[in-house]
């Protein structure tokens, strides 16, 4: 059975709260719960991880191989500036997808610069919680082409 990890970086825990007109009003349990029925549906394995600390991520994305055979992450702000972040997805040799709820290249300039993106096997942004289901399948794609 494939494993796959789902990583929610920082602000993600406040969901449903947190500027529901860019983000909506689904919680992070409420998307935790989508991946989760799309995932048996599947026939994948989820995890699931949130921290608001880089270094609580890095040590979840170092520790992935072994455990997961692919990883989902929305590294949130960290995203468009943590160089320690992208190093750790360089590091694995598992394929990374991410995900945004957001379009993020439709939002502020910041915003349109990933530095996670080129060392990912793709990401996606813009569908809300549904990201997280497309990242799952693109996940599992991305496990079935590597092997
Ligand atoms: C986000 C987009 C980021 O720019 C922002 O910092 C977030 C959420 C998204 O899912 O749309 O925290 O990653």
């Amino acid at each position: 059975m494939i494993r796959v990890l789902i990583v929610n970086g920082p602000n993600l825990n406040l969901l449903g709260a947190r500027e529901t007109d860019v983000y909506g009003n689904s919680t992070l349990e409420d998307i935790e719960a989508l991946v989760a029925s799309s995932a048996s549906e599947q026939g994948v394995e989820v995890g699931f991880f949130q921290s608001n600390h880089e270094g609580a991520i890095i040590d979840a994305i170092q520790e992935a191989p072994g455990h997961y055979d692919a990883v989902v992450m929305n590294p949130g702000a960290f995203t468009h500036y943590s160089y320690a972040l992208r190093d750790a997805v360089a590091a694995i040799a598992l394929p990374v997808v991410e995900v945004h709820l957001s379009n993020i290249a439709s939002r502020e300039a910041f915003r349109s610069v990933s530095v996670i993106a080129p060392v990912c096997v793709g990401q996606i942004s813009g569908f809300g919680p549904n990201s997280y289901a497309l990242g799952l399948s693109a996940a599992v794609l991305a496990v079935g082409s590597r092997s």
